[in-house]
């Protein structure tokens, strides 16, 4: 019999098109994200589920999808499934990690410096043709904050915690993390989180969203940075309190942030972190370059192709599954 595969969005990279082969493959084309009744119209029938991470794959919809066989994300972190309501019916969920480290790593260094160096408020100022003869260049004009020798607290040493540590010695800055495993790692010193927060210039935050990590940033812990700290993150919306996070930038608490990532995406625009203009804002971009969305596509349909062919995923979040 051939199975039916549901993706939820064209896919990037060359893997995609073995899937055809083996399968009788169904790619919603758009526009835009397939909304939830859509998906699970769509996913009716299916074997498999190759997925984004703006896919909700929750308990409800899996419960109505007997015959779904295997899911396939294409992203790193899994919050947007429920991993146990797959992992009951002994269903594989693979993910795409390792290839978007070094690219999700320059992205959250890029909002890094961008937040010390003001740069979202200094391209909108020319952009708004603010720049004139009475309105430039003196010796406070656009100043910022030194990035450079400054400390840096990262929270969650995996693998793209430890390549932002990497970015950081190219600027001479002290690194200090906390893992909740505590990891050795050359240059690094494993620190307390409470210690983290109270030494750190930049703070960059690098967990998966998890029921632990939720709100593992909340006003008491934002309370406990140092004053003038800047905030970066690219990991996920969650994990910060982002109410909290405003008033402590409006409060002159923190300095700045740099925020990728936000607890409901698209972001609405009354989110009280958009009136602040020392943040500069992404619409979750961390691993957005041309090569690495081809990898993370060709990881995805790896994952799918394996398990059509009843063997385990190269990257599997449950691999208690294969028993
Ligand atoms: C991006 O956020 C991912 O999880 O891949």
């Amino acid at each position: 019999m051939t199975k039916k595969v549901l993706v939820t969005h064209r896919l990037p990279g060359e893997r995609i098109h073995d899937l055809a082969h083996c399968s009788d493959v169904n790619v919603w084309m758009g526009p835009g994200l397939l909304p939830a009744a859509g998906l699970r119209e769509e996913l009716a029938g299916c074997h498999g589920l190759v997925c984004m991470l703006t896919d909700r794959i929750d308990r409800a919809l899996i419960d109505a999808m007997p015959d779904l066989e295997f899911v396939s994300s294409m992203s790193v972190g899994v919050d947007h499934v429920d991993v146990s309501a797959l992992t009951e019916r002994g269903i594989p969920l693979g993910n795409t990690p390792g290839v978007l480290v070094d690219t999700t790593a320059d992205a959250a260094f890029a909002m890094l410096l961008a937040a010390a160096r003001r740069l979202g408020e200094a391209d909108r100022f020319v952009r708004q043709g603010n720049w004139s003869p009475e309105n430039a260049w003196s010796p406070d004009f656009f100043t910022g904050k030194d990035v450079t020798g400054a400390t840096l607290g990262i929270i969650g040493l995996g693998e793209i915690g430890q390549a932002v540590a990497r970015r950081a010695a190219g600027f001479d800055m002290r690194v200090l993390a906390w893992n909740r495993t505590p990891r050795e790692v050359p240059g690094v010193e494993s620190v307390s989180l409470e210690e983290l927060l109270l030494r750190s210039d930049f703070v960059s935050i690098h967990v998966a969203l998890t029921d632990d990590t939720h709100n593992l940033l909340d006003a008491e812990k934002i309370a406990m940075m140092k004053p003038g700290a800047v905030l970066v993150n690219t990991a996920r919306g969650g994990i910060v309190d982002e109410a909290a996070l405003a008033a402590a930038l409006s409060g002159g608490h923190l300095y700045a942030a740099g925020i990728d990532v936000f607890e409901r995406e698209p972001v609405s625009l009354d989110n009280p972190l958009l009136e602040h203009s020392s943040v500069v804002v992404a619409p979750h971009i961390g691993s957005a370059t041309v090569l690495t969305r081809a990898r993370m596509a060709d990881i995805a349909s790896e994952n799918a192709l394996a398990a059509l062919k009843d063997q385990p995923m190269p990257h599997c979040v449950n691999p208690e599954v294969y028993g």
